[in-house]
């Protein structure tokens, strides 16, 4: 009942089960695993594609040629799609400063080099959205870096990347990951919210949305779900990367729905309701402890845990107690604009209105919540 299947648009980055669980104490617990082998792997587990760094493709085969026709082949065999592709930016210690935003001119110049060498792959593989995650964009001291020549830099880098795609023809929009921080003390574009901004000063604008990341924005204590509502309401949610996160702390990559649990049921929620048509993209490090099989495991629990939510999402919406809940609510009521048609702000006051009286009035929440979580726990019907 929970089994994916390629419909459901589920994709996982290559870097996800083939993280090597290397962190800052100690060394990789698990060997490398070959992409061709994630690509069976995800396929018999139901997924419908993979997406990649350009250095993921070179895990076990380190001649890029070779390395790139053993994954078509392996794309062929399996029937998997590749929708996204980004550009690893923060290994190589020559990004140490950053990519787009390096102090050093020549470092920005090799880095735009290496991007554009992957999107021409990207556009080959049919990827329609390219990946930004600026890890390395950032820094520790405010003395550091001149963050306004950092953003007209970064607006250089991708109105120059933007032109490219334009002039080569390719059907790709880019996609910025902001992320708070981790692995710099201060990453630019940290949130949602800053990254739309930037996006509304960029020369193509309408090429450039968000791919936003449940664990990044609450690594900053913010609410992912509101984050999402409003990248979709500015048309920009052009991607997203699912995955679990307790609170503010280290970026944890947990699977989907071992994080906050209630966060990951709304979401599901607006994500299923709310016009969001792109691939449910998992990007999530597998525990430190777990073996090359356990891999494999918690890559079948995000997607299981996706449509179990999506299952109670819909119950939630179905339930006649829900739905009288909302109304009770006035939930539907904030729908319907502020001004009546042909109205304007005179006829504000025209309205028999006692403010004391509606300051009593209560607006029920806490039934509301307490149904979503009943649903969540499985203790009311399903649809
Ligand atoms: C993180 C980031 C990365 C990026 C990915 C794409 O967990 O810190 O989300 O996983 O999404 O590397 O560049
Ligand atoms: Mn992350
Ligand atoms: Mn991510």
């Amino acid at each position: 009942m929970y089994t994916p299947t390629p419909e459901d648009r589920f994709t996982f980055g290559l870097w996800t089960v083939g993280w090597q669980a290397r962190d800052p104490f100690g060394d990789a617990t698990r060997a490398p695993l070959d992409p061709v082998e994630t690509l069976h792997r995800l396929a018999e587990l139901g997924a419908y594609g993979v997406t990649f760094h350009d250095d993921d493709l070179l895990a076990v085969e380190p001649d890029r040629v070779k390395a790139v026709e053993r994954f078509k082949r392996a794309l062929a065999e399996t029937g998997l799609r590749v929708p996204m592709a980004t550009t690893n930016l923060f290994t190589h210690p020559v990004f140490k400063d950053g990519a787009f935003t390096s102090n050093d001119r020549d470092v920005r110049r090799y880095a735009l080099r290496k991007v554009i060498r992957n999107i021409d792959l990207a556009a080959e593989l049919g990827a329609t959205t390219y990946v930004c995650w600026g890890g390395r964009e950032g820094a520790e001291s405010d003395a550091a870096k001149d963050v306004r020549a950092a953003l007209d830099r970064y607006k250089e880098g991708l109105d120059l990347l933007c032109q490219y795609v334009v002039d080569k023809g390719y059907d790709i929009r880019f996609a910025i990951e902001p992320k708070p921080n981790e692995p710099r003390g201060d990453i630019l574009l940290p949130t949602i919210g800053h990254a739309l901004a930037f996006i509304n000063g960029l020369a193509h604008s309408e090429r450039v949305g968000l791919n936003p990341e449940v664990g990044h924005e609450q690594m900053a204590g913010l609410n992912f779900v509101h984050g999402i509502a409003q990248a979709l309401w500015h048309g920009k949610l052009f991607h997203i990367d699912l995955n679990g996160q307790h609170g503010p702390k280290y970026d944890q990559d947990l699977v989907f729905g071992h994080g906050d649990v209630k966060s990951a049921f709304f979401l599901v929620d607006l994500l299923e309701s709310g016009g969001y048509d792109g691939p449910r993209h998992f990007d999530y490090k597998p525990l430190r402890t777990e073996d090359s099989e356990d891999v494999w495991v918690s890559a079948a629990a995000n997607m299981r845990t996706y449509l179990i939510l999506k299952e109670k999402a819909k119950a939630f919406r179905a339930d006649p107690e829900v739905q009288a809940a909302l109304d009770a609510s006035r939930v539907g009521a904030l729908s319907q604009p502020t001004l009546a048609e042909g109205e304007n702000y005179d006829d504000l006051f025209k309205d028999a209105f006692d403010p004391d009286q509606a300051g009593e009035r209560g607006y029920h929440y806490s039934t509301l919540n307490q149904l979503a979580l009943e649903h969540l726990l499985g203790v009311r019907g399903a649809a």
